[in-house]
């Protein structure tokens, strides 16, 4: 068994001072919005593994392929020694990268959710002598303080999670991801490419219903976060393609029109009949815009890896 270390970065009492500010500006601004990062406590996290089986939800399978084939390349790349994942969930692709890095010493898996983390990290640990891992409960989109590990760094972020920030929101987070890294260090970043409108919206809605229940399940984290009173049966899950952003968004549809008590917030909030609360978006690339926000964060491109039916990438880019 390997040293299993699981740090809380922010103390829990900030985690629920961020989503009340969250819930507070979302709910009160308009169009209504809420972060995708209160989808995942534990169950949302159970969720998100389930999506990731669904027949109609191709990006992880997609990735895995490319992963599967790829790893031996990243690993001659980089050479990297301690492996930095941002929004690692179960770490469950990552095992082939795992396999493929023999220099690698310290795996430093970084997430909301602390029972994906433990899950993911334990299991780890226990299966690989030698290998530190050294788990963080942290938001990616704030500072991240990393422990002093050594490089060369590869910093992971897969799943085609940057989709869900916002233009302005990716650049400073490529700019913060890059503050994390010295010159020479790598970025893998996973990218769902934009294709047929009917395949992405069918990936955010599935016939089983799945991915309507992890939308709604951020209602459920908020009513027993903050003792609000939403009924989950009384929204829609909504799951439209915005092709002028090239962007999934989900969404929750009011049925009827109905106020919803936030107590902790001292919020009672107005619901018109069909008024939508937009949840997620899912951005998804052209190599061209990625190589260029890349380079915006001085992060050159090297490698653009596709699964064979040219859906999701997986591109290395390495500090200037
Ligand atoms: C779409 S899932 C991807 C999980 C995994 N990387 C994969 O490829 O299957 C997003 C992951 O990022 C985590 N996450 C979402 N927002 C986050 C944030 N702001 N900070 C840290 N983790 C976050 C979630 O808990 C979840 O594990």
């Amino acid at each position: 068994m390997s040293p299993f270390h699981l740090t809380r970065t922010l103390p829990g009492d900030a985690t629920e001072a961020a989503l009340r500010a969250d819930v507070h500006r979302g709910l009160t601004g308009r169009p209504k919005t809420l972060p995708p990062k209160w989808f995942y406590d534990a169950h949302g996290s159970d969720l998100f593994e389930r999506i990731t089986e669904l027949p109609e939800y191709y990006p992880t399978r997609a990735e895995r392929e490319i992963l599967l084939a790829r790893s031996g390349a990243i690993a001659a790349a980089t050479g990297a020694r301690t492996l930095v994942e941002l929004g690692s969930g179960s770490s469950d692709k990552t095992r082939h990268l795992l396999d493929a890095l023999t220099d690698l010493r310290t795996y430093v898996p970084v997430d909301v959710s602390g029972s994906a983390l433990t899950q993911a990290g334990q299991a780890l640990a226990a299966e690989r002598p030698g290998l530190d891992v050294h788990a963080l409960i942290a938001d990616f989109t704030a500072e991240l303080t990393l422990p002093d590990t050594p490089g060369p760094r590869l910093v992971a972020f897969l799943g085609g999670t940057i989709g869900n920030l916002l233009p302005a929101e990716r650049a400073a987070f490529l700019a913060a991801v890059r503050a994390l890294l010295t010159p020479g260090d790598a970025l893998l970043l996973g990218t769902d490419l934009v294709k047929d409108e009917e395949v992405l919206v069918r990936a955010y809605d599935d016939a089983a219903g799945v991915t309507a229940a992890f939308n709604k399940n951020v209602l459920t984290v908020i009513n027993r976060e903050l003792g609000a009173d939403f009924e989950p049966g009384a929204f829609d899950h909504v799951a439209l393609w915005d092709a002028g952003h090239e962007w999934i968004e989900m969404r929750l549809r009011s049925r009827t029109a109905q106020t919803v008590k936030v107590p902790a917030l001292g919020l009672a909030v107005d619901f018109a009949a069909g008024e939508e609360l937009r949840t997620e978006v899912s951005a998804k690339f052209r190599r061209e815009g990625v190589r260029a926000e890349l380079s915006a964060a001085a992060l050159d491109l090297t490698h653009w890896w596709t699964d064979g039916a040219g859906r999701f990438a997986l591109s290395l880019s390495v500090a200037r």
